[in-house]
């Protein structure tokens, strides 16, 4: 059996965790929210990398074989220092540009993310690599990962959070954008807000299912072993770290 830890600055890496689960659901998780710094995305890149390489020793002292960093802002800070300074396998996330420069019609994709990942030479690059052949628009989630920390956007009837999402959602689609890439693990949480706005012609791309096939993967490239048996209705063998309080994380997960 595995021991899959995962970290993230709060609860938005329970939406990856979701599809992880999916496909290893006989694994051992360690879920670490760093909600005690929570948000990283206003911070800069040496608070984060200092934060992350905490988290990654709390869940490596755990028995952690592979670390997920189920966070865009923390993967485009730190990844490369983690992946240098630890003995386990680490996978990251970044904006999914890439299907959604394959699924766009209009040629304008739009990406939401935190102002960490925004402005991170990663994200950069990645947008450089597509400019000649889309127009890659982008926007800053402003509110939406307070909005599923304190649990006030999972209030589907809340008028506050879709005036919120509707803020940063509306200027990408002014912009033409008929992609939309979920690039903050948060933002999965307010899918529905963001359906609602954007309407049904609008596709939105979440990463987190490729991520869980790339841990399978990560999994299997280092011999790590696993239980290849399909999901049986055993419960999630799971334990919930936090820096700060667990209210959050705990609502969250009785969701899922
Ligand atoms: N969930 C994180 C991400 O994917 C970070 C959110 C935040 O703390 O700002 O970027």
């Amino acid at each position: 059996m595995a021991v899959i830890g995962i970290m993230d600055s709060g609860v938005g890496g329970l939406s990856v965790y979701r599809e992880i689960f999916k496909l290893l659901p006989h694994e051992k998780y360690v879920y670490y929210s760093d909600n005690a710094y929570c948000p990283y995305g206003p911070k800069g890149a040496e608070f984060i990398q200092r934060r992350a390489t905490q988290v990654a020793q709390t869940l490596l002292d755990k028995g952690a074989d592979v670390i997920v960093v189920a966070c865009n802002t923390a993967t485009a800070a730190a990844i490369e220092l983690l992946r240098s300074t630890f003995p386990v396998p680490f996978v990251g996330m970044e904006p999914a540009v890439k299907p959604a420069a394959a699924a766009t019609r209009s040629g304008v994709v739009g990406v939401l993310a935190t102002k960490g990942t925004l402005s991170a030479s990663k994200y950069h690059d990645t947008k450089e690599a597509y400019g000649s052949v889309i127009k890659v628009v982008e926007h800053v989630g402003e509110g939406f990962v307070e909005l599923v920390e304190s649990g006030a956007g999972l209030d589907l009837a809340s008028p506050k959070a879709l005036e919120t999402v509707r803020a940063s959602v509306q200027p990408l689609l002014d912009e033409g954008a008929d992609t939309i890439v979920l690039g903050c693990t948060h933002y999965p949480f307010l899918i529905d807000f963001i359906r609602e706005v954007a309407g049904p012609e609008v596709q939105i791309i979440d990463p987190a299912p490729a991520v869980a096939r790339q841990t399978v993967h990560v999994l299997k490239e280092h011999g790590i072993p696993f239980s290849q048996a399909p999901a049986d209705g055993t419960p999630a063998d799971i334990e919930l770290l936090a820096s700060g309080p667990r209210d959050s994380l705990e609502r969250i997960f009785s969701r899922l």
